[in-house]
């Protein structure tokens, strides 16, 4: 495979000089895009979007065909790898993800095991190579999957929570039990991960949404040490291509050296960290990704671009060496957001001086 003709997301990966700021956004593909809205009306719902390779191709593509980023991300969802595991995954209109079966009992979770992706997440494979054959290189492909402490959050939970009472009862109680889980759901990821690769993912990257809920020792302890392994886990490599990794820690700034030092490429950040204050913390160890605060998208464009401009500077002056800094929001995009809004956004970010000449292009 051919290297993408914009590699400028995999260059400001490997903190490469680029010809202008990489930009995509975290759920790029989204019901805030009509069309988006108009394909899922077709699969019948969210899961038989997942589960169709063509249409889930379809959306992916969508906002690449409005706007000009610089990466695609797989079109699926985090909670795959738990229905994988027999938990029983479906949607409540308007109510968000829902498990069938949630972990609550020791039985349950003895007899967990890490699914075959070949056999039981099938579907998200075909939808990773027919998504990276229609990409035809343009840009590269980000394959994801959850942390497993976030993926546990849902599999304990039944569902989304406010306070996460009963997998923080399980932390402090039974600390065993949900080591157990992470254990396990660790090992599918890493195997989901890698067939991620072999199928055409080119990065791939760690939601862990809800890391940054957790008491300091225990991030460590029940998130933190599950992504290393993962990292650890993972092909580097695939095709002689290096294969980044992105973890992404929502509310995670606090622990940012340590995310750091895990052995990934990037760091994902929220809107809660100043962009300048992160990279003299991590030293050039790591690219970082992020940060504008997805609300800003909701006001007119002169005001998304003065924000925009204000994350920009806050890593480099203008002028300056932007070595390293891959643009994004700090979380989601929201449903609510007008899609005209994202194209003033994306200019911003790539009229930005780069500071460094491009070699190699
Ligand atoms: O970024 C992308 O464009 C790729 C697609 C993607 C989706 N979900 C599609 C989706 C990715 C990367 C995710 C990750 C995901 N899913 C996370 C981690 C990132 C985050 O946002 O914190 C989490 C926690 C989930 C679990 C999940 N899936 C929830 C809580 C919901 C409901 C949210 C809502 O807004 O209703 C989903 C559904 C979901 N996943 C949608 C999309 C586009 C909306 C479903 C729809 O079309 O109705």
């Amino acid at each position: 495979m051919p290297r993408p003709r914009n590699d400028n997301f995999l260059r400001a990966l490997k903190k490469q000089p680029v010809t202008r700021l990489p930009i995509w956004l975290m759920r790029q593909a989204g019901r805030y895009l009509p069309e988006y809205c108009e394909t899922r009306k077709r699969a019948g719902d969210f899961l038989a979007l997942c589960k169709s390779a063509d249409l889930a191709c379809e959306v992916t593509l969508q906002p690449l065909a409005r706007y000009d980023l610089d990466a695609a991300i797989l079109f699926s969802d985090i909670l795959t790898v738990p229905d994988a595991m027999g938990l029983g995954l479906y949607f409540e209109a308007g109510e968000g993800p829902r498990f069938e079966r949630p972990l609550r009992e020791e039985q349950a979770i003895n007899a967990l095991y890490v699914p075959d992706p070949y056999d039981r997440l099938a579907y998200v494979l075909d939808a990773t190579l027919t998504i990276r054959k229609a990409l035809d290189n343009a840009v590269p492909l980000i394959g994801f999957s959850g942390s497993p402490y976030t993926l546990a959050c849902y599999m304990v939970e039944g569902g989304g929570s406010k306070d996460f009472r009963h997998v923080k009862t399980m932390l402090y109680a039974r600390p065993d039990l949900l080591h157990r889980i992470l254990d396990v759901t660790s090992k599918a990821v890493i195997a989901y991960l890698n067939a991620q690769i072999e199928n055409g993912a080119q990065v791939v990257m760690l939601f862990d949404t809800w890391g940054g809920s957790l008491a300091n020792a225990a991030y460590q302890e029940f998130s933190l040490a599950y992504m290393r392994q993962i990292v650890a886990g993972l092909h580097r490599e695939q095709a002689g291509e290096p294969i980044p990794v992105i973890l992404f820690t929502k509310g995670g700034a606090l622990w940012l050296e340590r995310i750091a030092e895990s052995g990934c490429d990037a760091v994902g950040l929220d809107w809660t960290v100043d962009l300048g204050e992160a990279r003299r913390r991590v030293g050039g160890q790591v690219a970082l990704q992020g940060n504008l605060d997805p609300c800003v998208l909701f006001a007119p464009p002169e005001t998304i671009v003065r924000e925009a401009n204000q994350v920009l500077a806050s890593y480099g002056a203008a002028g300056n060496d932007m070595t390293g800094l891959i643009f994004n929001l700090g979380h989601g995009i929201s449903q609510f957001t007008p899609p005209e809004h994202v194209r003033a956004l994306v200019h911003a970010v790539h009229n930005y001086p780069t500071g460094t000449p491009c070699q190699g292009q």
